[in-house]
């Protein structure tokens, strides 16, 4: 049987459904231990090292068993005689990227209404698709941060036995959320009597959700501190958990080692989720000066999706976007722009997070250009979207930068990244685990 790891892809892009559908089967008929085995040596123009803040030139790195054996240039390291060589000239290496805030289960095309008709299975099956579209644009490890009937554990455990092809995924299960907020199904009349999986209302009823959810296999914990854009009838800027609901929510997952990731726009939510202890703040749109110097000196994450705005204005209305969303979004996007740079600037931490699944997945690059062009440089932004998402996942010890010890998860991109982060929204291969998954000529 071939090993798996001197396969290339020439053919697969993240839309050609049958070449991937095809990969991914053969993926799942070879043993992983054949894979395992091997080493994969790697050579390439440039390596991004984002942990000490430089461009590596004609750089050499050895993979064995899934593991960086070395990183160094060219010449200063025998090759392993049984490696397969990779050559990947005129190619920069970057480590394999990291969105902290995606839906996968979640599609582009069907907005408000339409989405009362997916069943939970039906979203697990849209959640193949987009895993592998994911994976494909050079998104190696995700967060997904909300999701019905826990079909984000089902594909995350398929993925990690080898079913099917995805990234590494960290998963909430249900998002929790006050009755009638922004994590509730908000859209029918009394009548239905319909409610969101993850609604809770006062202290105890929300930790016990906490407990459901770590019971049925979340890595983390996603909740609603304040209304949304994407949600019928509530106020984007209005704060929902009370600060005890809140403080009872995140001494539980802590308790429990679970991070907390709170889905917050209005100032007074977010303020009272970092005093409640979070650990990411998602959006984050209207911060204010005392909120920044608080998010600073509790060291908490900010989340800010600043690309989605441009896809909700341009396509939301095709895709079902409700009007008042839409309506919405004219006060939040501009604002959450402005206070990405504000807080960027006073140096809190910021990590990748793009919301996909609101708009196409495969499409989640197109905000590394949008951070630059918001206050970031090319390095901070690639920073952003590998290294503080691994360390925020408290898994900076694996992933996160092309590291000795590390896990094999390494992306090329053609030409200069660094002058054009845009060249990232086009990854030519992909590896995740050691395994080349994707390359193209
Ligand atoms: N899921 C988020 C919400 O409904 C999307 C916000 C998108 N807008 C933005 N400017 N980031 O609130």
């Amino acid at each position: 049987m071939p090993r798996l790891s001197k396969y290339t892809f020439t053919s697969i892009t993240p839309r050609t459904g049958l070449a991937t559908a095809a990969c991914a089967l053969m993926l799942a008929l070879l043993a992983p231990s054949q894979v395992l085995a091997d080493s994969l040596v790697i050579k390439a123009d440039a390596l991004v090292d984002v942990t000490n803040n430089k461009v590596l030139s004609a750089p050499l790195v050895i993979v064995e068993n899934n593991i960086i054996q070395f990183v160094g240039k060219q010449g200063t390291q025998a090759i392993p005689s049984d490696a397969t060589v990779l050559d990947l000239t005129g190619h920069t290496l970057l480590p394999g990227l990291m969105d902290m805030h995606v839906h996968l289960t979640s599609d582009a095309n069907l907005h408000g209404y339409r989405r009362l008709k997916v069943s939970t299975p039906r979203s697990a099956i849209t959640g193949v698709k987009n895993a592998q579209s994911t994976l494909m644009a050079g998104f190696t490890t995700v967060r997904n941060v909300g999701a019905p009937g826990y079909a984000d554990v089902a594909l995350r455990d398929a993925i990690n036995e080898g079913d099917v092809l995805g990234p590494r995924m960290y998963v909430s299960g249900p998002a929790i959320g006050v009755t009638g907020g922004h994590c509730d199904n908000n859209l029918l009349p009394f009548a239905y009597n319909a409610q969101s999986e993850g609604i809770a209302d006062g202290p105890w009823a929300v930790r016990t959700k906490v407990r459901q959810n770590i019971k049925y296999g979340a890595d983390v914990i996603k909740f609603c501190a304040t209304g949304g854009v994407l949600s019928k009838g509530t106020k984007v800027g209005a704060q929902q958990f009370s600060f005890e609901e809140m403080q009872a929510l995140v001494t539980e997952a802590h308790l429990r080692g679970l991070t907390v990731a709170a889905h917050a726009h209005g100032t007074s939510g977010i303020k009272d989720a970092i005093r409640a202890g979070v650990d990411s703040i998602e959006h984050a749109s209207f911060l204010d000066d005392e909120t920044i110097a608080l998010a600073k000196k509790m060291g908490t994450y900010l989340s800010m999706d600043i690309y989605v705005t441009e896809y909700i204005l341009g396509e939301g209305e095709k895709a079902g976007i409700l009007e008042e969303s839409l309506a919405k979004e004219r006060t939040v996007g501009k604002r959450q722009r402005d206070n990405f740079t504000k807080a960027f600037n006073a140096g809190v931490k910021m990590v990748f997070g793009s919301d996909a699944g609101v708009y196409p997945h495969g499409d989640n690059a197109r905000q590394l250009s949008r951070m630059v062009r918001f206050g970031m440089s090319p390095m901070q932004a690639i920073q952003s979207a590998t290294i503080h998402p691994a360390t925020l996942l408290g898994k900076d010890q694996l992933i996160g930068s092309i590291s000795n010890g590390k896990l094999a998860d390494i992306i090329a991109v053609k030409g200069d990244v660094m002058q054009d982060l845009s060249l990232l929204e086009n990854i030519q291969v992909v590896i995740k685990d050691g395994v080349i998954v994707k390359h193209q000529q």
